[in-house]
């Protein structure tokens, strides 16, 4: 069974959450779950250090445009804002997501930090499909979202993101041994049915190697990319237009 894992081709399945109604009780509970989730998969963390990379350099005085695409209930983010606010201008966060699930209180915290946060709901091939932004994101995010992708609509959103961001940075799910081991013991963590199925589906879902550097539409002169193993669950993929400020 390891052994096929090992040579499994991605295989994107619907996960539970994705179709639950916002307030039904698996959801909220799953949601609950997944902040754990990524409190053992060291995400906010590996993100932390993603955008700080990124960023590096950056010398522009007005505020940072930053977009996160499936944001969920916003939380992840807001650690991310608490360790990087100090040494950042301020910041225009959107949070773009199919539910509009992000609470008051999540809203307050960013602003406590200084952020402004705009939340959009909207699914995210509609906005890939939709007219472009006056100004270029200078970082478009993603957690655990594009893995819900693949063939012409992972395609057409990556599209997306290159012709309207100069930075780009993904934490997915890593499609290998281990995670595929770890995701079937999320329930020693008190996750519900639906965080433990979705789990699976996402590393089997998720990405290894440089398969998203292959689908990377940026022409390779202006772009600068990376494509990492980060933690024990997470595979990165990191991507900054030449010259961009
Ligand atoms: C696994 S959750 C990750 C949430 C958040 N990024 C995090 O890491 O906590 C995936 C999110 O993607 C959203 N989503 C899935 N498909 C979407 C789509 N086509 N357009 C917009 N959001 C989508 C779901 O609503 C869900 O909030």
């Amino acid at each position: 069974m390891l052994l096929t894992m090992m040579t499994m081709p991605r295989r994107v399945a619907a996960e539970t959450l994705d179709h639950l109604p916002p307030a039904d009780p698996a959801a909220m509970r799953s949601r609950r779950d997944l902040v754990r989730v990524h409190r053992v998969m060291g995400t906010r963390a590996i993100v932390t250090r993603g955008w700080q990379d990124l960023l590096a350099g950056r010398a522009l005085a007005r505020p940072l445009r930053i977009l996160e695409l499936g944001a969920g209930d916003g939380s992840l983010l807001l650690g991310v804002a608490a360790a990087l606010s100090p040494g950042l201008p301020p910041v225009q966060l959107t949070l773009l997501d199919r539910q509009s699930i992000v609470s008051r209180a999540t809203l307050a915290a960013y602003a406590d930090l200084g952020w402004s946060v705009r939340v959009q709901q909207a699914d995210v091939l509609d906005w890939a499909a939709g007219p472009a932004e006056a100004e270029p994101w200078d970082l478009i995010s993603t957690a655990l979202f594009l893995h819900h992708f693949e063939g012409s609509e992972l395609d057409r959103l990556l599209a997306a993101v290159a012709a309207r961001s100069d930075r780009f940075f993904a934490c997915e799910p890593r499609r290998s041994r281990l995670p595929w081991a770890a995701s079937h013991l999320v329930g020693a963590l008190g996750a519900n049915a639906v965080t433990r199925e979705d789990a699976v589906l996402s590393v089997h879902a998720g990405f290894s190697g440089l398969e998203i550097s292959a689908l990377w539409p940026g022409d390779s002169a202006l772009w600068q990319t990376r494509e990492f193993a980060a933690g024990l669950f997470s595979h990165c993929f990191s991507a900054r237009r030449a010259g961009s400020q």
